[in-house]
């Protein structure tokens, strides 16, 4: 079994009922976010890339609950730099861990922490199988063709993609996202977080409707057991 649970923005926490997970742990600050850093409790911490909306508080939640991070090696870096221990990997690289097998996909988008001018390397999305499904989260990015390749050699159970807008994909990309994934169910993030990206969720669902793909619309807080 695996159960995902929205916590706003692009955080997503996740259970297989013995491992827990969250990807991207963006709370303090994010006024979507119906639980606070403190209280998260995982085994593991999945970070996409050192933007502050995605890092956030991932040191933090690692070092309180002695969790590793997995994230791209500069950005694995950078947190073994300030406490925390991380797994580094890169793109096109999968591991096995207690709680199932990551791999890391391409994103095309950038990666800096701190001011914003700390290079952390390169972007991600993370294809994850856990609990016997499998779930991909393609981070920050815009349309790549490549997605096709992902889909078609991968039966993704659930996706989370960004429709944003203006740093990410919006909704006409993130629906030929769609065509090219085809995953079973898929669940709109990283809109309405501030004005810039304000996208209507139900507009992306309404342009999936007799698709083979189920569009969700999550609240932060909500869950999906795909
Ligand atoms: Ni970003
Ligand atoms: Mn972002």
């Amino acid at each position: 079994m695996l159960k995902a649970t929205f916590l706003g923005h692009s955080c997503v926490m996740a259970t297989d009922g013995k491992y827990n997970i969250i990807i991207d742990p963006f709370l303090t600050g994010n006024s979507q976010a119906t639980l606070n850093a403190d209280q998260i409790k995982v085994d593991y911490v999945l970070v996409t890339h050192g933007h502050g909306d995605h890092l956030g508080d991932a040191v933090p939640i690692a070092m309180k609950n002695g969790a590793t991070i997995i994230a791209p090696n500069e950005l694995g870096i950078y947190v073994e730099k300030q406490g925390a221990k991380a797994h580094k990997m890169h793109i096109g690289g999968a591991f096995n861990f207690p709680f199932g097998r990551v791999k890391l996909t391409i994103a095309h988008h950038g990666s800096a922490a701190g001011d914003g001018l700390i290079y952390t390397g390169n972007p991600c999305g993370f294809l994850i199988s856990m609990g016997g499904r499998v779930m991909y989260h393609s981070g920050d990015t815009g349309l790549f063709y490549d997605m096709k390749l992902i889909g078609d050699m991968n039966k993704i159970d659930l996706a989370f993609l960004p429709i944003g807008d203006n740093f990410t994909m919006g909704i006409e990309d993130a629906v030929k996202a769609v065509e090219f994934l085809h995953p079973k169910t898929v669940v709109p993030i990283h809109y309405k977080t501030w004005p810039i990206i304000d996208t209507e969720p139900k507009e992306f669902a309404a342009r999936l409707q007799g698709s083979a793909t189920k569009a969700v619309i999550l609240k932060p807080g909500e869950s999906i057991e795909p």
